[in-house]
């Protein structure tokens, strides 16, 4: 039988050759007390007591011995690899224990270390006011309709009933969206969610919808070319201005109190007729209690009805829509719209809803 199954036999030592076994055995036990931590104690182990292990390597040379000499290498061996196996398992529990003492101070939590502080944030004053306006009307059983902010020249104009040539269409300062073909605009209003509303529902219809609006202003105290909507419609049997003003007013009173009023002036508005502005009688307002301009109003143009597919004369209905930077600013005391866009959160926090 061929000695050299392996590469590694010949380095093997002879199972007989005492000294050679004492060698190994010296120098397992001085690799395992050289290993500092438990990843070089088992480097060293593989190394010692692994299959290519040198006293490993002479085990196996045993069946190469004549009978007798077989049970002496097969002592010799064995002691040779129970001392090795034992210095292991001594340096292997102390470097355990090392460890476990590191991890104990290394991973400690201080619970009396001070925490670090992260500023908490806040609901934009916007958002929440919006939330609140859209709660007064589900409250009345109103649905929330949306509408898409990049909305088709159709909807934002044609079927509110502005005709092509007319100035109204000039009475909004309107973002066009290129190509021109494609007649899209950013919605200049949240007007055209209604006409959306009615072809999308059955009726009667009762929604509300805040959103964005955009207009090509320049950023001032009072103006912003982005701001916000919240625009209502109902579209019933039988709906007259009495219902329209009833709405407002109980809308008025659950925003600014109980001794809040609604005062109707003629206006003008393409989709409705009669049309009005609606001032509110803000009971706390900053400047004192006074009327303050709201928003606009008025009974649903019929055209408008029409184009949304509304063919019975007995629907009537009217819509409104207020601006809600506008009524944060009179409602809160807000003196300069730009601090509602730059997200200083410091403006938030005085609003107090803090998340
Ligand atoms: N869409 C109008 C505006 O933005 C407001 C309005 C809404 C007027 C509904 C009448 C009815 O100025």
């Amino acid at each position: 039988m061929p000695t050299s199954e392996t590469p590694e036999e010949p380095q093997a030592p002879h199972p007989l050759d005492e000294s050679a076994i004492e060698r190994c055995v010296t120098e397992a036990i001085a690799a395992f007390d050289a290993a500092e931590d438990l990843e070089q104690l088992k480097a060293a182990r593989i190394a010692h007591t692994g299959d290519k292990a040198p006293v490993v390597l002479a085990n196996r040379r045993i069946k190469e011995l004549a009978k007798d000499e077989k049970k002496e290498a097969g002592k010799l061996l064995g002691a040779a690899r129970g001392r090795i196996q034992k210095a292991l398992a001594a340096r292997t529990e102390v470097l355990e224990a090392e460890h476990a003492a590191r991890v104990l101070v290394e991973e400690t939590v201080d619970v009396t270390a001070a925490p670090r502080r992260r500023r908490p944030g806040a609901r934009h004053p916007l958002n929440v006011l919006q939330e609140r306006v859209a709660d007064v009307f589900t409250a009345m059983g109103w649905e929330i309709a949306e509408g898409p902010e990049l909305e088709s020249e159709w909807f934002n104009f044609d079927a509110l009933n502005f005709d092509p040539d007319h100035p109204a269409r000039e009475m909004q300062d309107t973002f066009f969206v290129e190509p021109a073909e494609s007649h899209l605009v950013l919605r200049t209003h949240t007007s055209p969610v209604q006409v959306r509303a009615l072809l999308e529902r059955d009726l009667p219809v009762y929604v509300l919808c805040p959103g964005k609006t955009f207009r090509t202003d320049e950023l001032d105290a009072t103006h912003t070319p982005v701001f916000h909507q919240f625009e209502g419609l109902a579209v019933d049997k039988g709906l007259t201005m009495a219902d329209l003003k009833g709405t407002l007013e109980h809308f008025a009173r659950a925003m600014f109190g109980p001794e809040a009023a609604i005062r109707l002036r003629p206006s003008y508005f393409p989709f409705t007729e009669p049309s009005a502005e609606m001032d509110v009688w803000d009971p706390h307002a900053k400047g004192g209690p006074q009327w303050i301009e709201w928003g606009g109003c008025g009974m649903v143009n019929p055209n408008v009805l029409a184009a949304a597919g509304v063919k019975d004369p007995e629907y009537t209905g009217f819509a409104f829509g207020m601006g809600v930077e506008r009524t944060l600013m009179f409602r809160n005391g807000v003196s300069d719209m730009r601090d509602m866009i730059e997200g200083d959160i410091r403006f938030s926090q005085r609003f107090g809803q803090e998340v």
